[in-house]
């Protein structure tokens, strides 16, 4: 079985180059102009971009958690992905405390079998080493969950202290493997949130007036000071701040590895969003929280200058009327997160690409081939070369789009971006060589997506 894709236009994140892409059996097999259509199944991409499928490094589908689960499943969740242009996410497993890391494993393969709609590889959230914590790092980086999150926020529920995540850091320089890092001063969060409910101060607004950003830029200096000691990269996850992001750029300056990722909510909304009438200020509660204005052009320049390395969208959606009701009294009650894993390539195409913001060869960095190389699937995804995966995005710079909760495909109530348009989106979406979405129409089948064995080391800091 053979596809090519002819007369598009390959953008990679070294390159742009007017050439035909020849698939077979699901692998590129060529790039090249003028590869003539003889027996192949053709596209035609007259027009169009040809841009390696989306990698969305950070999502949680099917994931208990703030007393309700994400409305998204691996299949609901896995199909408004491919619908936006992403053929590969890396989900998040939850070790409970006092369990092995094997079983969450288990759990999480069983969320995702015959749901999981492309490809899906999944971190190991440590919440507790206990007596075999280490080996179970090591047996995990052996079944391809080649990365960790550990939690400085959440006391009681995620939150680890110091010394558990000094010694996973430790750990991954033996094992290759890559800790993420949430972080946020939870014990300092927790005394302002304690204070500010004391008053009376129960409205979502006070979810982002609560966790400052020097507590976020505190917790990155700890997280990498501590990566450093240990000898190992680190990954800081959903990045918000400018505060927090100098911290980056200081140690990478210093030649530290320390990667960085922020999410399209970061670039494009502030803090008002959380003052919205009638409790609507619970959309925008996740975690960290919105920022104010003057943090969002940091994090575009971040983005442009490398001091950020990925776009994610931390996709942990919780329907409003039903979830987000949950903190009406009080928003700590409130499930943090936000939906997105549909709109993260239209929207940093649109206000990336389309303003100058950051180029072609680099929206296809942000969106895919650094995840692939950061997360151990380069050149397997993330690439469009001989021998990678035919996880292929067929883009129309020209497409107008208007995102909406009444047309996209997430399973919930709701859009952060609602009447946000667009100028450019993903028209044909192919995972593994199959035609999976084609002008707006699901193609694909609940259950294909295969489980990504992900390589510790994946070589970016090298
Ligand atoms: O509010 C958020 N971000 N919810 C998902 C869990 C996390 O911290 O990433
Ligand atoms: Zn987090
Ligand atoms: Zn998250």
């Amino acid at each position: 079985m053979s596809t090519l894709i002819q007369h598009g236009t390959v953008v990679t994140a070294a390159s742009t180059t007017a050439a035909d892409v020849l698939i077979e059996n699901g692998v590129i097999k060529e790039v090249r102009a003028g590869i003539p259509a003889d027996g192949h199944d053709v596209i035609d991409a007259k027009g169009m971009y040809v841009i390696p499928g989306g990698i969305d490094a950070h999502t949680h589908l099917d994931m208990p958690f703030g007393g309700t689960t994400s409305a998204d499943d691996f299949e609901t969740g896995t199909r408004a992905a491919a619908f936006g242009g992403t053929t590969s996410i890396v989900d998040f497993a939850i070790q409970a405390r006092g369990t092995r890391m094997r079983d969450a494993l288990d759990t999480w393969w069983k969320k995702a079998e015959n749901k999981a709609c492309v490809d899906y590889g999944l971190h190991m959230i440590v919440t507790d080493l206990g007596s075999s914590g280490l080996e179970d790092m090591d047996e995990m980086v052996d079944e391809g969950v080649a990365s960790f999150k550990l939690f400085m926020a959440y006391p009681n529920v995620l939150m680890v202290d110091d010394a558990t995540i000094f010694k996973a850091l430790s750990r991954t320089a033996k094992n290759g493997a890559l800790i993420c890092m949430h972080a946020e001063n939870g014990s300092v969060i927790d005394v302002i949130v304690a204070k500010a409910l004391a008053e009376g101060k129960t409205a979502p607004i006070y979810h982002a007036l609560t966790r400052p950003t020097r507590a976020e830029a505190e917790a990155v200096h700890r997280a990498i000071a501590m990566a450093e000691i240990a000898g190992t990269p680190v990954y800081i996850v959903h990045l918000s701040s400018e505060d927090a992001l100098n911290e980056v750029r200081e140690a990478r300056d210093r030649g530290v590895p320390a990667f960085a990722e922020t999410c399209p909510q970061y670039l494009l909304l502030s803090i008002e969003e959380l003052e919205r009438p009638n409790f609507e200020g619970a959309k925008y509660v996740f975690t960290p929280p919105l920022r104010t204005k003057e943090n969002l052009p940091k994090l575009w320049d971040g983005l442009k200058h490398d001091h950020l390395q990925v776009v994610s969208t931390d996709h942990c959606p919780f329907c409003f009327e039903d979830q987000k009701v949950l903190g009406k009294d009080d928003f700590t009650k409130i499930p943090n997160g936000g939906p997105g894993i549909e709109n993260r390539l239209q929207l940093i195409w649109h206000h990336g690409v389309n303003t100058g913001k950051v180029s072609l060869n680099r929206f296809v960095e942000i969106t895919s081939t650094a995840p692939a190389r950061i997360f151990g699937m380069y050149p397997r995804k993330g690439e469009i070369a001989p021998g990678s995966d035919a996880d292929i995005v067929i883009w129309d710079p020209n497409a107008l789009h208007t995102i909406s909760a009444k047309t996209h495909h997430m399973r919930v109530d709701y859009s952060m971006f609602e009447g946000f348009q667009v100028k450019g989106n993903a028209r044909t979406v192919l995972s593994h060589g199959e035609v999976i979405v084609d002008r707006g129409e699901f193609l694909g089948k609940a259950g294909r997506g295969r489980y990504l064995r992900r390589t510790a080391r994946g070589g970016a800091w090298k």
